[in-house]
């Protein structure tokens, strides 16, 4: 079969994700990827093989037109392949991917891969309940030392980077899961490229991208997702991706993928991947619908306090805003002048948005994080990131704005 004729120009991001690396002539044919579903690989000499085991255990580079065999479905597969090329075109300057099985899945590989025993890594405050699960449950009793800093707090920030001893990793959560706080991404570049050895500064972009906000443009070395939300966009699977500027970085987090098998599964990269074309779409249609809502509630006498990017009063939250964002995104969060009963309630009383964790998907959800995704946190903790009971998270699908925005009004309305 000949082989399908590529654009000799560069392709931007939207097309790209529909053309780059993915070969149908592999695929008999096939205009979209197939899945191939098997766990392991015929190879075609025990040359090919060695050569293959070779280059997998680092021990050997590939030459740039070498074609080398896939072994193992733990190491890789041509659907971890495809996506991960056409990740690629998402995110700028970034240059590899890694693909992994859930969100936290990724997270762990990170830390697992660049922090040991004894070296110390820098965490903004709050993040996803998850990671924070992570550090206290596993990071720290294996002996990794957790910095945490407030989110938003840049000074804090460059502080704790410039004075950590043996820092490895500086990992910002931006904007913070359930709060929304921001946290300056080109200043923890900026800070940790002052050591004599630069740590890696990793950014959770769970939140904004990649439609919204790209960590790689400002400096950071690995933008992480939880694949579940927003790249995959409906609610039906998990699913974890990192992203970086070296593919070398990438090769490294492949490695321990290997170790650990938590690749993300054929099935699940065939998935994924049919989504990527429409995130933009999706991310697009669910921003507007937020900030329609947003703005039409914002004065309503239940809510004590919004937490929602274009709302931000605090002129070094505006200023980082404006300097990485291009909008504010589809989540908000509101904090209920009647406390917990009155966010219980509001969650009760919604018929169009769901009581449910997560985010990101075509559908409305709404959650009360401290007794679920943050119930981890100690009160203390709780309320020193804002988690607080009465704040009620909410993520806003692509439904008519107007029918939401009338769930939530009545919601409020009964509390109010
Ligand atoms: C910001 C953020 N990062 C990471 C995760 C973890 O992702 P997953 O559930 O895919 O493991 C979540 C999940 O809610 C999240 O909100």
């Amino acid at each position: 079969m000949k082989k399908p004729d590529r654009p000799s120009y560069v392709v931007r991001p939207r097309t790209a994700v529909l053309t780059r690396g993915y070969d149908p002539t592999l695929s008999v044919g096939s205009a979209r990827p197939a899945v191939f579903r098997s766990s392991t690989y015929v190879f075609s000499s025990p040359e090919k093989a060695e050569r293959a085991f070779l280059i997998a255990l680092g021990k050997r580079q590939p030459t740039p037109e070498e074609d080398v065999e896939l072994i193992y479905s733990r190491l890789s597969h041509p659907n971890a392949e495809i996506l991960e090329d056409h990740l690629v075109a998402l995110e700028p300057h970034a240059e590899a991917a890694a693909v992994f099985n859930s969100g936290m899945a990724a997270i762990s590989t990170v830390f697992f891969t660049h922090v040991r025993p004894g070296q110390s890594f820098v965490i903004t405050t709050p993040a996803y309940g998850g990671t924070h699960h992570l550090i206290d449950q596993l990071l720290v009793p294996m002996g990794l030392r957790a910095i945490e800093v407030p989110a938003g707090d840049t000074a804090a920030m460059r502080a704790a980077i410039a004075s950590a001893e043996d820092l490895r990793l500086v990992f910002v959560e931006t904007p913070a899961n359930p709060t929304l706080r921001m946290s300056d991404i080109a200043a923890a570049v900026e800070a940790a490229r002052a050591r004599p050895e630069p740590p890696l500064v990793a950014v959770d972009n769970t939140f904004l991208g990649p439609r919204f906000q790209h960590p790689l443009l400002h400096g950071a070395d690995l933008a992480v997702y939880s694949a579940t939300k927003y790249l995959a966009g409906f609610s039906d699977m998990l699913g974890g991706v990192v992203m970086g500027r070296d593919p070398a970085v990438i090769d490294h987090l492949r490695g321990t993928r290997a170790i650990l098998g938590n690749i993300l599964q054929p099935d699940e990269c065939w998935m994924l991947d049919g989504r990527l074309p429409t995130v933009e779409l999706r991310m697009s249609r669910q921003g507007k619908n937020a900030a329609r809502i947003v703005e039409a509630l914002k004065d309503h006498p239940a809510i004590a306090r919004f937490h929602y990017p274009s709302l931000f009063t605090d002129p070094e939250q505006i200023r980082i805003r404006d300097a990485q964002c291009t909008y504010p995104g589809a989540l908000f969060a509101m904090e209920l002048r009647g406390g917990k009963s009155a966010a219980f309630e509001v969650l009760r009383r919604l018929r169009i948005a769901r009581n449910a964790v997560s985010l990101g998907g075509v559908e409305s959800l709404a959650c009360h994080p401290a007794t679920t995704t943050h119930s981890e946190m100690s009160p203390e903790a709780q309320e020193a990131a804002g988690v607080t009971q009465s704040l009620v998270r909410v993520s806003v699908g692509v439904e008519d704005w107007r029918d939401l925005l009338r769930d939530l009004q009545e919601a409020l309305d009964a509390v109010g």
